[in-house]
């Protein structure tokens, strides 16, 4: 087993406090940490992370106030539409998870655009969960399949119904700003996956931090249901 996660899951939380701490609008929060998400972008594809998910905004956030949800997905429509060049530059593929039919057309047309732009992508992929709750997703799942008259259900059929199919679980998950939650992320996905929680504010999180995780990480051990003992005789072999 590579010490390296193949996927890293993060909740990217802390911004409206970092914003309150700088005595700036929660906005300038929100600005800052996207910042800080193409800092973390370039740090996991340059460190040989496969698969990469970003907790952009979840179902939830349409409950905040207008101008903030208004500023939010202004935020992510310039972040699509600076950074497809570059992503199709560094072979870089992006996939969207969630309920992006929520999103205004023009929001969407871009998710389209870049998803198409860097389908051939053979390095990373990048995964923005854009408006993505995991019990809304998990209730899709289960319709979908009803639709296609399954009955018998297991955990490969189910895990290949969800906006998730065909990437692997994330090995690593980190959340950062001192919360101890998973706040309706992945929570199918996240059976096996390793939990890394952080005081530090998503703006604050700098690439010494995110290689701090990774070494937290290298040093579990994941046992999977097993006991230490028997991990040690595999690895013996
Ligand atoms: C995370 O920061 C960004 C989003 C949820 C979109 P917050 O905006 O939740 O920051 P806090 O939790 O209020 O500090
Ligand atoms: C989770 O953060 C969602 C994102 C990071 C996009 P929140 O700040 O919305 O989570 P809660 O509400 O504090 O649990
Ligand atoms: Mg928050």
């Amino acid at each position: 087993m590579s010490p390296l996660p193949t996927h890293v899951a993060i909740i990217m939380d802390g911004n409206g406090r970092w914003a309150e701490s700088h005595r700036l609008p929660r906005i300038e929060g929100h600005r800052k940490g996207v910042e800080v998400s193409e800092e973390i972008i370039t740090a996991s594809r340059e460190r040989g992370i496969r698969y990469l998910t970003l907790y952009a905004f979840s179902e939830e956030n349409w409950n905040r106030p207008q101008e903030e949800v208004i500023a939010l997905i202004a935020f992510l429509k310039q972040f699509l539409r600076e950074k497809c060049p570059k992503m199709m530059r560094e072979g870089i593929r992006f996939r969207a998870i969630g309920n992006t039919d929520r999103f205004p057309d023009d929001v969407q047309d871009e998710i389209r655009r870049t998803t198409e732009a860097t389908r051939d992508g053979k390095g990373m992929t990048l995964i923005l969960a854009l408006s993505y709750g995991a019990r809304q997703e998990i209730c899709s799942a289960v319709e979908t399949l009803i639709g296609q008259g399954v009955h018998k259900v297991t955990p490969e059929i189910l895990s290949e119904a969800l906006d998730t199919r065909g990437i692997p679980d994330p090995d690593l998950l980190i959340r950062t700003s001192g919360e101890y939650r998973i706040s309706n992320f992945l929570l199918w996905q996240l059976a096996y996956t390793e939990l890394y929680f952080t005081k530090t504010l998503w703006p604050d999180f700098h690439e010494e931090e995110f290689v701090k995780a990774l070494d937290a990480y290298a040093r579990r051990e994941r046992r999977f249901g097993m006991t230490s003992q028997q991990l040690q005789r595999k690895k013996a072999v």
